[in-house]
């Protein structure tokens, strides 16, 4: 069974709180969902080899430890997944991207898949599949079997916000993918959405309705 790691740091919680807000208008949950995803590169690439290399420093020669080139890859889910890149990136300057494009019936809440582009060399990679939203899992559980399909080894996935049910579906799928969230919710609403949540991410990244 993978593991589900929430970041319970005091600076993500008090960002998702304000994430949150009904009040919280385009700009700012844009930029606190760039910056929560900063944050989270920090845990997910805490596994990351290192390898030993000789410098000088304006004192002496001395051996220290830089990462070992390990060559990953960020897919967001289109759309909301768009919005934790940057954040990622910063930490993270030379990964490439991917994207997958899934949006969900509004009726039926199953996820239809309208677009997909990733790195050529696949099995290579280590994938991180990013969106702030993990619901009813149908989304992320399909992007992730689109990225095996296709090669895909070694996959995280990186959530801000995610109910249950969505972690359970996930895990159940895919019991080989470790699943990062921000902030673990209370449940489903009859409209699949995550309660308490933030409401639909991709509009309140976008300033759609
Ligand atoms: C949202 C969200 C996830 C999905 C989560 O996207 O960004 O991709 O719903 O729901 P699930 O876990 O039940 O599949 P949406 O389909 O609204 O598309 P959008 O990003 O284009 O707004
Ligand atoms: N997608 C969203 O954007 N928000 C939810 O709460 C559920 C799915």
């Amino acid at each position: 069974m993978s593991k589900v790691h929430v970041f319970d740091h005091p600076l993500i919680q008090h960002k998702m709180t304000i994430m949150r807000k009904v009040e919280t208008g385009t700009k700012q949950f844009r930029e606190l969902v760039d910056e929560v995803a900063s944050l989270m590169a920090y845990e997910l690439t805490r596994d990351l080899p290192l390898t030993d290399v000789e410098i000088e420093t304006p004192v002496t020669k001395t051996t220290q430890k830089m990462i070992e080139g390990k060559k990953l890859g960020i897919v967001p889910i289109l759309r909301a997944g768009l919005g934790m890149v940057d954040g990622m990136l910063r930490m993270m300057p030379n990964v490439k991207v991917g994207h997958i494009g899934l949006y969900r019936d509004p009726e039926t809440l199953e996820p239809t898949e309208y677009y997909l582009k990733l790195p050529t060399d696949v099995a290579e990679r280590d994938f991180v599949v990013v969106d702030p939203m993990l619901a009813t899992g149908g989304s992320a559980s399909d992007a992730i079997s689109s990225l095996k399909k296709q090669g895909a080894q070694s996959i995280k996935l990186a959530c801000l916000c995610a109910a249950p049910e969505g972690v359970k579906r996930v895990q159940e799928e895919h019991p080989d993918v470790d699943i990062y969230l921000a902030a673990l919710d209370e449940k489903l609403n009859d409209h699949g959405y995550i309660v308490p949540g933030l409401g639909d991410a991709g509009d309140r990244l976008f300033g759609t309705k």
